[in-house]
């Protein structure tokens, strides 16, 4: 029997210096993706796949982030006034429970491993969690990224990461596996980098940014050397890892958007607007009316 997967982590420590000047007041997973924050957007994708728990991993002038995750009393009881019902209900079913968040700060940026092992204490060490990076945005068309790797999970245990293939000369930017069958669904990882250098990738599939972890990480973490980058990196324990414990890859199918990059922003906020049916139409021919030009 595989232990239930309750508790997320979202690292959101980044200082996000790809967003300038638009992230010097404002952390980056506030920036909206149509009119919900990017964050909200990675929390929905939890939700959906039956998360309970989110665990911010957090830094200095990332407040407003534990905000938007709290009741606003005057915001609510205005609109209670106004009775403007359907925006309050859609404010309230967006709330976590309460109690069913954790905030905790990564205090210097050493990189994402030490960024996950910040969780360590509210992860606990008998319960595997799930990690999402909330820059990477999972547009699926199914049920969600997530919901797909616990499906998994269901099936296989052990770890799980989201690959997905990007062109061979973007594959130096991401964590890249090799896969015993790169068309199956799902398939054991049989090999690990963080950031190959040009030409030596294993493959083009690449670490989109969810993982199903054991709690075995965080003692590898505690240890861990920095890597490329001079970061402790994730993927250099989940490698010692993959040496203790099965690790399978899930191929997402759905569209990702790195909203942490200015075109993949701007990508997503088009790609999420044109899905939508109060918005779709009209945005089309607003675009198609700015191509003529
Ligand atoms: C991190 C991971 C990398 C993964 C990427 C996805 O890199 O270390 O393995 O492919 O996220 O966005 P970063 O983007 O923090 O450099």
């Amino acid at each position: 029997m595989t232990k239930r997967i309750r508790k997320a982590v979202l690292p959101v420590a980044g200082l996000g210096t790809r967003f300038l000047p638009a992230t010097k007041a404002i952390p980056k997973e506030m920036l909206t993706v149509v009119d919900r924050p990017v964050v909200q957007h990675v929390v929905d994708e939890a939700r959906a796949a039956g998360i309970e728990h989110f665990v911010f991993i957090t830094g200095r002038n990332k407040a407003v982030i534990e905000d938007h995750f709290d009741l606003a009393y005057e915001l609510d009881d205005t609109l209670r006034k106004r009775k403007k019902t359907k925006e309050l209900e859609g404010l309230l079913a967006d709330l976590p429970a309460a109690g069913a968040t954790s905030f905790t700060r990564q205090q210097a940026p050493l990189g994402l491993g030490h960024a996950v092992w910040c969780a360590r204490d509210i992860i606990g060490d008998d319960e595997p969690f799930a990690l999402l990076l909330p820059d990477m945005l999972h547009h699926s068309h199914g049920k969600g990224c997530l919901a797909e790797m616990i499906d998994a999970y269901n099936r296989h245990g052990g770890n799980l990461i989201a690959v997905a293939p990007v062109p061979d000369d973007q594959t130096h930017q991401y964590g890249i596996v090799g896969v015993q069958d790169v068309k199956a669904k799902v398939s054991k990882v049989t090999k690990m980098v963080e950031k190959p250098a040009k030409g030596t990738a294993p493959s083009n599939l690449h670490i989109t940014g969810r993982y199903i972890l054991q709690p075995t990480i965080f003692n590898l973490l505690a240890n861990q050397e920095p890597g490329a980058g001079g970061e402790i990196q994730l993927t250099d324990s989940m490698i010692a890892l993959s040496r203790l414990e099965t690790f399978h890859a899930v191929r997402f199918d759905g569209d990702i958007y790195d909203t942490g990059s200015k075109i993949g922003f701007l990508t997503a906020n088009l790609a999420y607007a044109l899905d939508r049916g109060d918005l779709g139409p009209q945005l089309r021919e607003e675009i198609e009316r700015l191509l003529e030009r």
